[in-house]
């Protein structure tokens, strides 16, 4: 019988894998996955605040609460027990450094490792300051922006990523940023980068589970690779329990107690 020596991992660790190995990150949003990403050894665990459009069935990220990423932070830590977890700060829960603060010891202590913040420096500055680590995030910023666009202000991007760096993040998003100016930061910072549509030269990727999974079939955006297409499997299965209840197939005698 094998067995799987389960290493935590942590904020040095993290770092040291800058330029040395790529980081691996996905979403998840409740503890059957959780069990799967920690099992499979994925470098870091990410509650998105992307719950609100792939799992809760809202336009745009703004609906979530802070309560529902508590929820949800408990349930991916109950699945993933030793696994390093971030989870987003949800809109409008940073607006004040009290706020913020208050609103990060919540997800700590319902299991996050570290937050995610979306821009503002100042709110993550003073959050490393009370010893919340926190993951910056820069690009497209899907709780404040219009609609996804591609970033390619190359000084803006490298201020906005050093502001983050000096604020003492220990990682920092590109969200849809063009892969050119990904690499100039990524080679600028010290501290690792984590491309979503930002091209081959970050530190690590993330991508929304549901999106590689083809369970948010919505639609794909350029930068998804689908790995799997569940959402089909779930209709063949789907179809072939209804058609068996309808036709007397099953339970049967199989599924019964005599
Ligand atoms: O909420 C989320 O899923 C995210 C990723 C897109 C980075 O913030």
């Amino acid at each position: 019988m094998g067995f799987c020596l389960l290493i935590k991992m942590d904020i040095q660790k993290i770092k040291s894998m800058k330029g040395k190995e790529a980081i691996t990150v996905l979403t998840c949003y409740g503890y059957p996955m959780a069990r799967v990403l920690e099992e499979m050894g994925i470098d870091i665990i990410l509650v998105g605040d992307s719950l609100g459009n792939v799992v809760l069935g809202y336009d745009t990220t703004k609906e979530v609460t802070v309560n529902d990423m508590v929820r949800h932070t408990g349930a991916v830590r109950r699945g993933a027990v030793s696994g390093f977890i971030v989870s987003d700060m949800p809109y409008k829960s940073d607006e004040s450094v009290e706020m913020a603060v208050k609103n990060a010891n919540l997800l700590m202590d319902n299991g996050a490792d570290a937050v995610k913040v979306e821009g503002k420096p100042d709110i993550c500055k003073a959050l490393v300051s009370a010893g919340i680590a926190v993951m910056g995030h820069i690009g497209h910023l899907p709780q404040t922006a219009e609609k996804p666009v591609v970033h390619k202000d190359f000084n803006e991007l490298f201020k906005q990523a050093e502001a983050l760096q000096n604020a003492g993040c220990f990682a920092i998003v590109l969200e849809m940023v063009q892969s050119d100016i990904a690499k100039k930061i990524t080679d600028f910072l010290t501290i690792p980068t984590i491309g979503i549509g930002a091209g081959p030269y970050c530190d690590g990727q993330v991508l929304v589970i549901n999106d590689i999974l083809g369970m948010y079939d919505n639609f794909k955006p350029k930068f998804v690779k689908r790995y799997a297409h569940i959402n089909d499997d779930i209709r063949r299965a789907v179809k072939a329990y209804k058609k068996d209840v309808k036709t007397g197939e099953f339970p049967g005698e199989k599924y019964s107690f005599k």
